[in-house]
Order: structure tokens, then C-alpha cells, then sequence
């Protein structure tokens, strides 16, 4: 009997609870970005349609996840449920020590609070932006060493979210005294959600081995990249794909974690691993901001709900479902002629403007442009991932980042493929504007992270 291949892509649930979406009028829009300064983060989600802003504690929790937040239990010390995640979290990263906090920044803030501070130098694939921030605020210098292809938006390499293996063992020759940990992002979110090879861990945990050092995995899609491993990864085809997320973990001496990716969690992140003394320091640091180190920054109810999220993260037909209807969305958008970062990422789609809007100089933002006129033009919010992002320096100046992006986030199990369907036509409409689009000019912006808040003004 042969299995019949089908080109439509199902969803692996149905439908058990929906929330309404508003719609509004382009007219509507444009008064919304004018009254929030042309910063989507400042527009109210109540005038959004579609909402790809962030694949982050977006997705929707599942049957078995709401019925598993009753079973919570809210002791302040030694609750049940820290055990039943802290057994889910084991089970795929057997890591001595699990730390829980609020998300993914409050670990990373501990971690760098502990091992970072003046004079010291962090390597990274591409740091995300939160992790580059709290590197910075110890004093401590947060380097990218992903492989060139990975700053190539054309470059088809199936994995380029790949550590540069020589460049991070010259840094560790000439600076290693003042490493005191080299961190690799899977999927590597600010270079275009582009997964890490096993190989490649292999080989980085080979350079830190040599130099001796710790190796930490910033984790939030590390079910996505398992997935891209086992699709694309010489000899990796039959393997489950919790066994090679354990391979994974098993070269690592640590994480940090967002759980409001992968695992599934509206909230909810942990920072994991084996070092005794890194882990008592850091719970010390818990404590003081996060909570008792049974809860972190969660309630026993959220920790029972990223434990069920995460056996839920690593099954294969939600996965199948997960990548391809992301490459859904990508290459519909390149059969329209807007030009994605290829390969297709895991949980979101790149727009490369700086391609599209050539006649946007990068300092004048075309990011901000193109995020800007998909709002206006069919309410669909996505992010820039670009010079705003990250052209501001530590000393005040300003310089263009390596790739101007607009990210089209998806948020698990949240969207249909017929929402899908009208984004792309929304793309469309903005095609066929491109060439009159402007750019903008920051009126306004905080120290660090000021994609957040700052505001801007149309340009021309
Ligand atoms: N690391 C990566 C790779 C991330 O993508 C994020 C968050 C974090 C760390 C921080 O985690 O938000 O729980 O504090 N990324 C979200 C995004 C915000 O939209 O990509 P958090």
C-alpha cells in the first residue's frame, strides 16, 4: 500500500477555545502608528490583526497544559510541581541544577550577574538582544562569531546558525583568561532562526574542551533545531527527536532558557547546569530578585504547564507541522518576489529590506519602514531586526547592523494556515509600494534596548 503525500498542511489539533480578532480600516491603522510614533511595540494589540510581533509566550497551551495548571501547587518551598518540571526538564537536559525564573532575561541576568563584570568577553553564534544587553550591563563585551554564511542572507548553507569554530579558538588563544563562557544560540534567532549543526556543537565543545572552558546553549528553540538536525544532518534522518536534543545537552555545561518558545509557556524561562559553585551563586542572586529557588519567578501552576509543554515540544508530527508551515509562509513570500532569508528559519520568516527598499539608506531604517507598512497596510505587526535593533553602540554612536531584517514571528499553534494566506496577500499590496515607502529618523530613544520604545518620524 502506498502512503498518499499531501501538499495541504494540517494542523496537528483542532480547535477547542477561540479569542476574537478585531478588524480595522487602513484609515484606523494609520492614525494607531501616528499616535504610537511609528514604534509597533507602542500600538495597542486590540488594532492588530495578525500578530507576528514575537513567537514569545504567544503560542496556545494545549488541553493537557490547562488541565495540567490545576493540578499546580502553589507551596512556597518544596512544591510538587517544581519536581514534576524540574523531571521534564531533566529528561531532555540532565543538567545537575535547574534554576526556574520568570523568562529567559531574568536568567541571563543571574548568569552574567555571576560570571561576568568589567575587562571579561562572552562569545556567542549571534547574541539575541536581551543576552547582548544583559552581557553589556556587567561591563563585560558580548562578541558574534556565527559563520560568514550565516550573515549572508542569500547563502543557502543548511546550517547557519553555525559557530565560526577558528575564529572562536583565536579569541580563546588571545583573550581566554577573560572568558568565562562561550554560549551558542539554537535556533540562532537574530541571524535569521537558523539552526546549529550537531557537528558544529561537537567541534565547539572540542574548542572549549581545549581551552577550558564552559559551553552554554541559549536554548529557546532547541526543539526547532533538533528538528532541522534530524531533517538535514547527515546520518541524523531515523533518530527521535528528544534523543538528539539529549546529545545536545550533553555537550553543553549549561543553559538559559525561555520557555515562552519551545516549551510552550506563556511565561516562564530557567537557567540550568552542573557547576556547583556557578549554581549556588546564582541561586543566592534568585532569591534576592526572583523567588525560592522551588519557584523562581513562576507559580507552581506555570511550572506544571512547561512540563507537559515540554514533552509536547518534541513530538514529531507537531514539528513536521511547525517547519513546514513556516517554509509555507517564506516561500509563498519569494513567489511574490519578496526577497527571505534562506533557508526558510524555524518559528519566523525574514524579510531582507535592506533588499527590498534599496532606496532606503540603512541609517534611515528600512526595517522600520517595511514593519511600519505592513501594519498600515493589513494590520499584521511583525518586528525589525536591524540597524534600530542594534545599530546603537556602547559609546553613543551609530552604525548600520550587518543585516537590516523584518522578522514575521509565528506563534505556535496560534494561527491558521488561512491567516497565513492573508499575510502573504497583505505582502503583496506592499510589494506594489514599495518604491514609495520613506524611511524614519529617531526622535526619541533610552540607552539600551531602545527598539522597545523609541519614536520615531517619517522621513521626507
Ligand atoms: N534568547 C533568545 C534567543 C531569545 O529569542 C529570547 C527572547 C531570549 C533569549 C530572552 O527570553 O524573552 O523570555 O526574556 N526572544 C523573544 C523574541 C523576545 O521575540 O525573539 P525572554
Amino acid at each position: 500500500m502506498t502512503e498518499p503525500v499531501y501538499r495541504t498542511i494540517v494542523e496537528p489539533f483542532r480547535i477547542h477555545s477561540v479569542e476574537p480578532l478585531r478588524m480595522t480600516t487602513r484609515a484606523q491603522r494609520r492614525e494607531a502608528l501616528e499616535v504610537a510614533s511609528y514604534n509597533l511595540f507602542k500600538v495597542a494589540s486590540a488594532d492588530v490583526m495578525i500578530d507576528l510581533l514575537t513567537d514569545s509566550g504567544t503560542g496556545a497551551m494545549s488541553r493537557d497544559q490547562w488541565a495540567a495548571l490545576q493540578h499546580g501547587d502553589e507551596s512556597y518551598a518544596g512544591s510538587p510541581s517544581f519536581t514534576i518540571f524540574r523531571d521534564a526538564v531533566t529528561a531532555l537536559f540532565p543538567f545537575r541544577h535547574v534554576i526556574p525564573t520568570h523568562q529567559g532575561r531574568a536568567a541571563e541576568r543571574i548568569l552574567f550577574s555571576v560570571v561576568g563584570g568589567p575587562g571579561k568577553v562572552v562569545p556567542n553564534n549571534t547574541h539575541f538582544d536581551t543576552t547582548r544587553a544583559n552581557v553589556e550591563y556587567t561591563g563585560a563585551e558580548a562578541v558574534d562569531l556565527v559563520i560568514a554564511e550565516g550573515r549572508d542572507p542569500h547563502s543557502d548553507h543548511p546550517f547557519k546558525g553555525n559557530m565560526d569554530v577558528e575564529a572562536l579558538d583565536r579569541l580563546l588563544t588571545e583573550r581566554g583568561a577573560d572568558v568565562p563562557v562561550v554560549f551558542v544560540t539554537i535556533t540562532n534567532n537574530s541571524g535569521g532562526g537558523q539552526p546549529v549543526s550537531l557537528e558544529n556543537l561537537h567541534a565547539v565543545r572540542g574548542v572549549c574542551d581545549k581551552h577550558g572552558k564552559l559551553l552554554f546553549l541559549d536554548a529557546c528553540r532547541f526543539a526547532e533545531n533538533a528538528w532541522f538536525i534530524r531533517s538535514r544532518e547527515p546520518g541524523q534522518g531515523d533518530r527521535d527527536v528528544a534523543d538528539i536534543v539529549r546529545e545536545m545537552a550533553g555537550l553543553a555545561d549549561g543553559m538559559t532558557m525561555s520557555a515562552k518558545k519551545d516549551p510552550m509557556g506563556n511565561i516562564g524561562g530557567w537557567l540550568a547546569l552542573d557547576d556547583d559553585d556557578i549554581a549556588s551563586a546564582c541561586r543566592d542572586l534568585l532569591i534576592l530578585t526572583e523567588g525560592f529557588p522551588t519557584y523562581g519567578g513562576l507559580a507552581g501552576r506555570d511550572l506544571e504547564a512547561l512540563a507537559q509543554g515540554l514533552t509536547e515540544a518534541v513530538q514529531h508530527d507537531y514539528l513536521r507541522y511547525r517547519i513546514r508551515s513556516t517554509e509555507y509562509v517564506g516561500r509563498s513570500l519569494q513567489e511574490i518576489g519578496v526577497p527571505v532569508v534562506s533557508p526558510i528559519g524555524g518559528h519566523a520568516v525574514y524579510i531582507d529590506a535592506r533588499e527590498m527598499l534599496p532606496h532606503i539608506d540603512p541609517l534611515e531604517y528600512p526595517g522600520q519602514a517595511l514593519a511600519a507598512a505592513l501594519y498600515e497596510i493589513g494590520g499584521v505587526r511583525t518586528c525589525e531586526i536591524g540597524t534600530v535593533m542594534f545599530g546603537m553602540q556602547p559609546d553613543g554612536t551609530e552604525k548600520p547592523a550587518s543585516m537590516d531584517l523584518v522578522r514575521l514571528a509565528i506563534p505556535r499553534r496560534t494561527y491558521t494556515q488561512s491567516h497565513m494566506d492573508y499575510v502573504i496577500e497583505v505582502a503583496h499590496y506592499v510589494v506594489d509600494e514599495a518604491a514609495e515607502l520613506r524611511g524614519f529618523r529617531i526622535v526619541d530613544q533610552p540607552r539600551s534596548l531602545r527598539h522597545f520604545s523609541a519614536s520615531f518620524a517619517p522621513l521626507g
